[in-house]
C-alpha cells in the first residue's frame, strides 16, 4: 500500500494465505466486485498456466494474483490487456533496476527463461464483456530447489537471475501503478501507443527465427516486428508475410 499510487487498481484487496487459484477466486467475485479489485495469495495449490499447464506457486516466494477488470471494449481487443500487463511488469522491473524482456505476447523472460506469466480469462455475452480476469504469476524469490526436472529448463526467478532478494510488496505496487498508467488510456480512448512502445523495445522475439505452432501445424519464420494492433509480423521466407494474433499460436525460438 505504501507504494500504491493508483486510482482504482488494487484499491480493494482480497488476501489469502493459501488458495486453490487466484483466477478461480477472482471469477467468483467478479460480478459483485468493482473494477480493479485484486485477489492475491501467498500460495496456490492449483495454480494454473496457459494451455492447461500447472503453475508452481510456492508459499511467500512469488506474487500470485488476479485483477478483476470490466473494460467497455470490443472482446476482440482483450488480448491487448495481456500485453498491457506484460509491458507493466517489464516497466516495474526496470524501476527496480532489473532488465527483463517480453516474449510476445505474455511472458517475461530473463536469460531465455521465464520469470513471469499472464493468464487472462474473459466472460462475455452478445459481444459485451462481463468481466476480464488478468492473472499474473511472478517468480520473485524462488530458489533453484523450486525448479526441478523439466521446469528448470524453462523457468527461473528474479532472485536467481539478479542475485538479490526482492521486496514483493514494492514490486507489486510498482506493477499496479504501471498497469493502471497503461490501462486507463487504452480503455478510455483506445490509446495503445505506450504499451506498443514498451512491447517493441523489450521484445525478445523481434529479429529472431522462430517456429509458429498452431495446433499440430508448425512453420518456421522470422519475426519482423509488432504491428500497431499488437500482432506479430512474421516473414515465412517464401514471399509470405503474415500478422499473427496472440492466442492462436505459440512461438518458440529455433
Ligand atoms: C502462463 O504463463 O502459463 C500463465 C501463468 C499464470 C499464473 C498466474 S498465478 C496467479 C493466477 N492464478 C492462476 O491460477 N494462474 C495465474
Amino acid at each position: 500500500e505504501e507504494y500504491l499510487e493508483t486510482k482504482f487498481i488494487g484499491r480493494k484487496i482480497y488476501y489469502f494465505d493459501t488458495i486453490d487459484s487466484t483466477n478461480i477466486k477472482a471469477k467468483e467475485l467478479a460480478y459483485k466486485e468493482d473494477e480493479g479489485t485484486l485477489v492475491i495469495a501467498e500460495e496456490q495449490t492449483l495454480g494454473r498456466g496457459r494451455l492447461g499447464r500447472t503453475w508452481i506457486s510456492p508459499k511467500k516466494k512469488g506474487i500470485w494474483m488476479s485483477i478483476i477488470l470490466k473494460p467497455s471494449i470490443d472482446p476482440m481487443k482483450v488480448a491487448k490487456i495481456t500485453q498491457i500487463g506484460a509491458a507493466a511488469i517489464a516497466l516495474a522491473l526496470e524501476d527496480l533496476g532489473i532488465e527483463a524482456f517480453i516474449k510476445w505476447p505474455n511472458d517475461i523472460v530473463m536469460n531465455g527463461k521465464k520469470v513471469c506469466g499472464i493468464l487472462t480469462e474473459m466472460s462475455c455475452e452478445l459481444n459485451m464483456i462481463n468481466y476480464v480476469i488478468m492473472g499474473v504469476g511472478i517468480n520473485v524469490n524462488l530458489g533453484s530447489e523450486d525448479f526441478s526436472g523439466e521446469v528448470s529448463n524453462v523457468g527461473t526467478s528474479l532472485k536467481i537471475q539478479s542475485g538479490k532478494v526482492i521486496d514483493r510488496k514494492k514490486l507489486l505496487g510498482l506493477f499496479l501503478n504501471r498497469f493502471e498508467e497503461l490501462y486507463i488510456p487504452f480503455v478510455g480512448k483506445d490509446d495503445f501507443f505506450e504499451t506498443l512502445k514498451v512491447c517493441r523495445e523489450k521484445s525478445i522475439l523481434i529479429g529472431k527465427e522462430v517456429r509458429i505452432i498452431r495446433g499440430k501445424d508448425e512453420e518456421k519464420g522470422k519475426v519482423l516486428g509488432i504491428n500497431d494492433d499488437g500482432e506479430l509480423i512474421i516473414d515465412y521466407g517464401n514471399g509470405k508475410i503474415e500478422n499473427v494474433l496472440s492466442g492462436e499460436v505459440s512461438v518458440r525460438g529455433l
